[in-house]
């Protein structure tokens, strides 16, 4: 399959995404902060990072919490969601915001001034690119990581089962639909639901199993390769680029 990355640069997508749906990704608020938790287990001193895929910036913002002395480099292919992060991070010399598709190699030229970097994040982006291409990604960020880098993906997987891809849906959508309460929106749990599944952005999704994720980066050099979290389809996996760099 290919990919199709158009429908992000429409502003209609970045603000759907970023007004409807960030805020009810189950277990949103663990998953930030396991990322942390992770990054403070492998690269305590975070001097620099990378957010791939940065949408509003809402990954490297929780760094940039944590470590305020870092420099972050967040880049997307939307125009809409990089000013986004601009109005949620502010301009500041440290940080950088780069417009390019990751969809092809060309983007490392555009952050190897600012590489290697000490972790790499990225939250479900990578998984609308083909196989063959999350596998590239997977490399270019392991070339652009300072040995001992750590890489984190917060990441859309394909189940292995009808039942677990059903059991994902339905607590998504029972996510929403709390949230929309919350908001007195008055819409009813199958409008949630048909919203859900007619949503412009599931159609430029290309799932590829965990395990087989983790098989790459394991290929690829990465050691201590796991998953530190998972909900039927998101999970946060990841691996460190071995401080010898063979
Ligand atoms: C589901 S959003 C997630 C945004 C953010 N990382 C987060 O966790 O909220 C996916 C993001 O990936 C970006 N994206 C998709 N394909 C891309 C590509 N080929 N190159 C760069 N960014 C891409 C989209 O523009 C969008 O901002």
């Amino acid at each position: 399959m290919e990919s199709n990355n158009e429908v992000w640069k429409t502003e209609e997508c970045s603000e759907k995404f970023l007004k409807n749906i960030r805020d009810c990704i189950p277990l949103a608020l663990e998953q930030i902060d396991t990322v942390l938790r992770v990054i403070q287990g492998v690269a305590p001193k975070v001097g620099n990072f990378l957010d791939l895929g940065c949408g509003d910036g809402v990954l490297g913002d929780a760094i940039l919490t944590k470590y305020p002395e870092s420099r972050g480099v967040f880049l997307d292919i939307s125009q809409p969601m990089l000013q986004n992060a601009r109005k949620r991070l502010g301009s500041n010399k440290k940080l950088e915001f780069i417009i390019q598709d990751f969809g092809n190699s060309k983007w490392v030229g555009s952050v190897k001034s600012n590489a290697p970097f000490d972790v790499v994040v990225s939250g479900l982006a990578i998984h609308h690119q083909p196989d063959a291409r999350k596998k590239g990604i997977y490399k270019e960020i392991y070339e652009l990581l300072v040995p001992g880098g750590l890489f984190l993906n917060l990441e859309h997987v394909a189940p292995k089962s009808q039942w677990v891809r059903k059991a994902y849906e339905d607590l998504f959508i029972d996510s929403l639909y709390s949230f929309s309460k919350k908001n007195n929106t008055n819409k009813s749990r199958e409008r949630i639901a048909e919203e859900f599944h007619d949503r412009t952005s599931k159609g430029v999704n290309i799932l590829a199993p965990l395990e087989t994720q983790c098989n790459w980066l394991e290929e690829l050099g990465f050691i201590d390769v796991d998953c530190f979290m998972k909900i039927f389809e998101l999970t946060l996996f990841g691996g460190i680029k071995p401080k010898r760099y063979q």
